[in-house]
C-alpha cells in the first residue's frame, strides 16, 4: 500500500487519483490545513498532524505501507520569507517525523515533492539537474535541506528515494474530478481564469520590465496529471532497484505571463483585463527546467506538451467552482 502524505491537496490528489486507476491501493495522510477532504474520491484516509508522531507510529501499524510520496508542504514562497519558523516546522521538522517513523517500520521507498526554487536565481537556461542551489527564500532552503538529508538517509540507512522538482504545476484531471483549489490563490493560472470567470475584476501582471521578449516573467508550466505520472514513474523505478536520485519535472518551454493570459483569451473566448502592476519581490526573470534526465532515465513523457491543453483543463475544472 502507497502512504500518501497531503493527499487531499493539489498535486497529492491527481497523484492519488492516478495511483487506483493503476491498480494500487492508497492511504491518504493529511490534516486538511489546506487539503479538501472533497478531493479524497480514491482509497483510505487519515486525518492526521505529522507534528503527532505517536499517531503516526499507529497508523503505520494499521496499513501495511511499502512506500511513502509527501506532498504535505506550505507552499507560499512570500509568506516563507515573513515567517520562516512555518515553513522549516512544517516542511523540514514534519518531514523528518515522517521519514522517522518509515525508519522505523523499514519502509524503505520515498518520493519527495522538491521544486525549482531550490536553485535560486538560474545562472543559465534550461535548468538541468547539475545547476547550483542557491535557494533565495525560506521555501525553498527547506526543501533544499529535505534533499540534502535524504542524501544522507539513503548512505546511513539504505532509504531508496526520488526527489522530484517541479516546475510550475497546472492545470486539471482531465474528467473534472479534481483542480487547483488554493486558499489563498497567488497562482497566475487560476488567477486569470477567477478574471475570465468574473470572480475577479482583472489579472495583475507583475512586471513588465523584465530583460525578456515581451518583458513579463517566463515559466515553464507543466501539467498536474503529467507530475502524477512521474511520481508512479519514479516509485516504479525505485521499487526495480533504481538508485536513488533527484530529476526536473517541467515541459522545457516558456511562457511569459502575456502569452499565458493570451491562451487563456482563446480557450475561454473572455475578455480578460489584465493590468500592468510593479514587479512581485523575488521573482527570477525565468525559469525554466531541462527534464531530459527523467525522460531518459524513468522514460517520462509528459503527454500536456503546450500550453493551451494545460489551461482547457484548468478551465474545465475551473467553471465548476
Ligand atoms: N503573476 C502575475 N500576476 C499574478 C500572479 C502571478 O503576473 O497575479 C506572475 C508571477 O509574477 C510569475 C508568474 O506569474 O512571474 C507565475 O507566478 P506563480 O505565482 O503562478 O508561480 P511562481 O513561478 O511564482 O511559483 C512557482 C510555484 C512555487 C515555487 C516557485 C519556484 O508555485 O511553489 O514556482 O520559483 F516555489
Amino acid at each position: 500500500m502507497i502512504l500518501i502524505v497531503g493527499g487531499a491537496g493539489y498535486i497529492g490528489s491527481h497523484v492519488n487519483k492516478e495511483l487506483n486507476k493503476r491498480g494500487y491501493e492508497t492511504v491518504i495522510f493529511d490534516n486538511l490545513s489546506y487539503g479538501h477532504e472533497d478531493f479524497v474520491k480514491w482509497g483510505n484516509f487519515e486525518r492526521v498532524d505529522l507534528e503527532d508522531v505517536e499517531r503516526l507510529r499507529e497508523l503505520f501499524c494499521k496499513y501495511p505501507i511499502d512506500a511513502v510520496m509527501h506532498f504535505a508542504a506550505f507552499t507560499y514562497v512570500g509568506e516563507s520569507v515573513e515567517d520562516p519558523q512555518k515553513y522549516y516546522l512544517n516542511n523540514l521538522k514534519n518531514t523528518l517525523n515522517l521519514l522517522q517513523v518509515m525508519l522505523e517500520f523499514d519502509v524503505k521507498y520515498f518520493v519527495f515533492s522538491s521544486t525549482c526554487a531550490t536553485y535560486g536565481n538560474p545562472l543559465k537556461i534550461p535548468i538541468t539537474e547539475d545547476h547550483p542551489q542557491n535557494p533565495i527564500n525560506p521555501y525553498g532552503k527547506a526543501k533544499l535541506m529535505v534533499e540534502k538529508v535524504l542524501e544522507d538517509y539513503s548512505l546511513a540507512y539504505g532509504l531508496k528515494y526520488v526527489a522530484l522538482r517541479y516546475f510550475n504545476a497546472a492545470g486539471a484531471d482531465a474528467d473534472g474530478e479534481i483542480g487547483e483549489l488554493h486558499d489563498p490563490e497567488t497562482h497566475l493560472i487560476p488567477l486569470i481564469l477567477d478574471a475570465a470567470s468574473g470572480k475577479r475584476e482583472d489579472i495583475k501582471i507583475f512586471g513588465t520590465d523584465y530583460d525578456t521578449p515581451d518583458g513579463t516573467c517566463i515559466r515553464d508550466y507543466v501539467h498536474v496529471t503529467d507530475l502524477a505520472d512521474a511520481h508512479i514513474k519514479a516509485l516504479e523505478y525505485l521499487k526495480n532497484g533504481g538508485e536513488s536520485d533527484f530529476f526536473n519535472l517541467g515541459n522545457g518551454n516558456g511562457f511569459s505571463v502575456r502569452e499565458v493570459i493570451e491562451t487563456a483569451r482563446k480557450i475561454t473566448g473572455k475578455n480578460i483585463k489584465a493590468v500592468e502592476d510593479r514587479r512581485r519581490p523575488g521573482d527570477p526573470p525565468v525559469l525554466v527546467g531541462s527534464s531530459d534526465k527523467a525522460r531518459r532515465i524513468l522514460k517520462w513523457e509528459p503527454k500536456y506538451d503546450d500550453l493551451s491543453k494545460i489551461v482547457e483543463t484548468a478551465w474545465k475544472w475551473h467553471e465548476k467552482l
